[in-house]
């Protein structure tokens, strides 16, 4: 048998039907729900009919290798996700999930474990990479007892009707000598391929990302009867602090390319027409390539929000409520895929650096760990509208073939 890109077209509208929102609005697919749980099954019923034997970890991971290869056997790990932020796409971490299940299909005695990593994209806990991180140690017990979903409900909580089990994980940490290296498979979820006219390309680092919470606290009064000069507004000092967020992004930027800034999320209190907001929460974003540009943007990013409340009479309090390094992923594995991608006539395999995260960067310190991006149309991603070629998809899957099929 060999990689068929219609089976892995019909695995991607597959795994799209399961979701909390029609298609038209977009995909969502929060972790530990039902439209997860369906996403999970149909993946591990494919991965049986392949000929695979399957394990839900106590870190809500799903790992599935061929039934003929002992799990004490070290073997090649890839895999991805298949949760969603909301209303998304079909692509971002199923390509991912679908290309290892392609390769166990045509290959059923490849050296090889799909996994699915449990909550990565950090929508659904406020914090992302819940199944890497627990499964390295990374990320405590205690630490994920403290998240929560939008129901109040923490991960070990809500998992544990999916198999997550707090007391069994401590003992059930990644062993390095356990796989010959992680391969993640990823939709590029930016323009450059695409444009480049680039269907595949090897990732050779995925930048470092640093979120926080901010909390801003000004006194809610009448709309009417307050004068400008009168009021403590945490609305318009949030908005003064998002567009000096921008121009600091912009600035940090012309320093060194692909330095970005989000605020994506905002809550207002009291939210109402005829009331000065009291309150505001909102998160930032902030990426960079460089460790370097971290800490300079997350000076920046202190400095503006203490000057602008201060200016303008508000309280303000703010946590990082992440930090995560620039990785650079591993030289060796990366040129072991280029020399599969020659063996399926791609040569030169073209190279990316990863703006989005991955949990491949948080096995990336324990195992060798290399990606294969694949172009998203014109850059889209997060968005309903996301779309990947499965032929593309497909070539990114012979590439992992033969790789974990080759020699040595
Ligand atoms: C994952 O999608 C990320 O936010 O990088
Ligand atoms: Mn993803
Ligand atoms: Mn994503």
């Amino acid at each position: 048998m060999t990689i068929n890109a219609e089976r892995i077209a019909r695995d991607i509208e597959a795994i799209g039907g399961f979701s909390e929102t029609p298609p038209d609005v977009g995909f969502s697919r929060p972790t530990f729900t039902p439209a997860w749980r369906m996403a999970r099954d149909y993946v591990i019923a494919e991965a049986r009919q392949a000929g695979c034997q399957v394990r839900i970890a106590p870190t809500g991971n799903v790992h599935a290798r061929p039934a003929s290869i002992a799990w004490e056997t070290p073997v090649w790990l890839s895999g991805s996700h298949v949760d969603s932020v909301p209303t998304g796409g079909k692509f971002d971490g199923v390509a991912g999930v679908v290309a290892p299940l392609e390769v166990l299909r045509a290959h059923p005695e490849a050296p090889l474990e799909l996994i699915i990593f449990a909550e990565e994209e950090g929508t659904t806990f406020n914090l992302g990479m819940l199944g890497s991180r627990a499964w390295t140690g990374t990320l405590t017990v205690a630490h994920l007892a403290g998240l929560s979903n939008r129901d109040g409900v923490s991960p070990l909580d809500a998992g544990r009707p999916y198999g997550v089990d707090a007391a069994a994980m401590v003992h059930e940490r990644l062993d390095p000598r356990g796989y010959r290296g992680l391969i993640e498979l990823h939709v590029e979820q930016g323009p450059a391929m695409w444009k480049a006219g680039q269907r595949v390309a090897v990732v050779t680092a995925i930048h470092g990302r640093r979120q926080y919470r901010v909390h801003l606290m000004g006194t809610p009064n009448h709309a009417g009867s307050t004068k400008m000069d009168d009021r403590a507004d945490a609305l318009a000092a949030a908005a003064a602090i998002m567009t000096g967020l921008e121009a600091l992004a912009q600035r940090l930027s012309s320093r060194q390319d692909h330095t970005v800034i989000t605020v994506g999320q905002l809550v207002v209190l009291p939210n109402a027409i005829n009331v000065i907001p009291g309150e505001v929460t909102f998160t930032i974003d902030f990426r960079a390539s460089t460790n370097a540009m971290l800490e300079l943007g997350h000076d920046g990013i202190g400095q503006l929000i203490k000057a602008e409340s201060a200016r303008r009479g508000i309280c303000a309090e703010w946590a990082a409520t992440e930090s995560l390094a620039a990785v650079p992923l591993d030289a060796g594995l990366c040129e072991r895929l280029r020399a599969a991608a020659r063996q399926v006539g791609v040569d030169p395999l073209p190279e990316a650096a990863s703006g989005a995260l991955h949990d491949a960067a948080i096995l990336a310190p324990l195992l060798p760990t290399a990606m294969i991006f694949v172009a998203s149309r014109d850059g889209i991603s997060h968005n309903p509208a996301e779309f990947s070629r499965p032929e593309d998809v497909a070539l990114g899957a012979e590439i992992l073939a033969a790789c974990v099929n080759g020699a040595a």
